[in-house]
């Protein structure tokens, strides 16, 4: 089976298709990803919050993004790969960024790569545009800007903030994005964006109305339930789950309960106890 293409994606905006994307970071998650038919994964610089553990994105690498993605690439059969650039890997100009892209392409399987800011990033953008490298854009709230917007907030809840979003995402696309993430922003700003531009909108946090939606992995299958962030809607609660798997093999353990027979290995030929040697 094929992966799906930049073509197809956009496609479906012409069809008036759903876009699904999610976020994962391992081949296991990936795979199960895979399994359920989505669209798009992303390998996401939230994995420095949700695998490192980190308070933000702004340490994430360029190696570990690249090991990363080899990892999710190796699971995935039809979801298209993209994977973000992380903090200051695209920058300092629109070379860096070329270089930082073609690393992406060149080892890790990534289809695509995404990266944030709208009109100030657009040059880079066409950079690798031109080189025939696929880009997803990511305008609104823009995580590896954290200390700009202080702190994690919706963009473009005012007049002059929602104009600027609007302005990002047309230049973004403009510059020749084949899609564009649209992260914590009103609804109807989201909507609006998704009318003007020719390509699709992927939300996170951004309403009903763009033509597809991205959620982080870990969230919708509900593996942290301390946090809960109002755009999650949880699918599962795996939390719990674990939790509960892995108390349950725990006691077993302690009481010996486990391994059983089914679980242990028996000799081919009868032992002889005496000296071996
Ligand atoms: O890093 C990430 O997971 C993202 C998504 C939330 C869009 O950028």
């Amino acid at each position: 089976m094929s992966r799906i293409s930049v073509l197809d994606l956009q496609k479906k905006k012409a069809d008036n298709q759903k876009i699904v994307m999610v976020t994962a970071y391992d081949f296991t998650l990936a795979r199960l990803m895979d399994m359920a038919g989505v669209d798009m994964v992303l390998v996401g610089d939230s994995l420095g919050m949700v695998v490192q553990g980190q308070s933000d994105t702004l340490s994430v690498t360029m190696d570990e993004m690249v090991y990363h993605t080899r990892c999710v690439h190796r699971a995935l059969q039809h979801a298209h790969l993209t994977a973000d650039m992380p903090f200051m890997s695209y920058q300092l100009s629109p070379e860096q960024a070329l270089a930082s892209a073609g690393r992406f392409m060149k080892e890790s399987g990534a289809q695509s790569v995404k990266l944030e800011g709208g009109e100030r990033s657009a040059p880079a953008i066409a950079r690798l545009v031109e080189a025939g490298i696929p880009v997803v854009g990511h305008v609104g709230l823009t995580p590896q800007s954290v200390h700009t917007m202080g702190g994690f907030k919706v963009q473009g809840r005012d007049t002059a903030g929602a104009d600027r979003v609007v302005r990002d995402a047309l230049a973004v696309a403009e510059a020749g994005a084949f899609c564009v993430v649209l992260e914590g922003v009103p609804m109807d700003v989201a909507a609006e964006v998704t009318a003007r531009i020719p390509v699709p909108t992927i939300g996170i946090g951004a309403g009903p109305s763009c033509d597809g939606q991205v959620l982080v992995g870990t969230d919708l299958l509900g593996m942290n339930l301390s946090f809960q962030p109002k755009f999650v809607k949880r699918y599962a609660k795996l939390e719990e789950t674990i939790v509960n798997a892995v108390h349950a093999y725990a006691d077993e353990v302690r009481v010996g309960a486990f391994p059983e027979e089914e679980h242990s290995f028996t000799r081919k030929t009868p032992r002889t106890v005496g000296k071996i040697y």
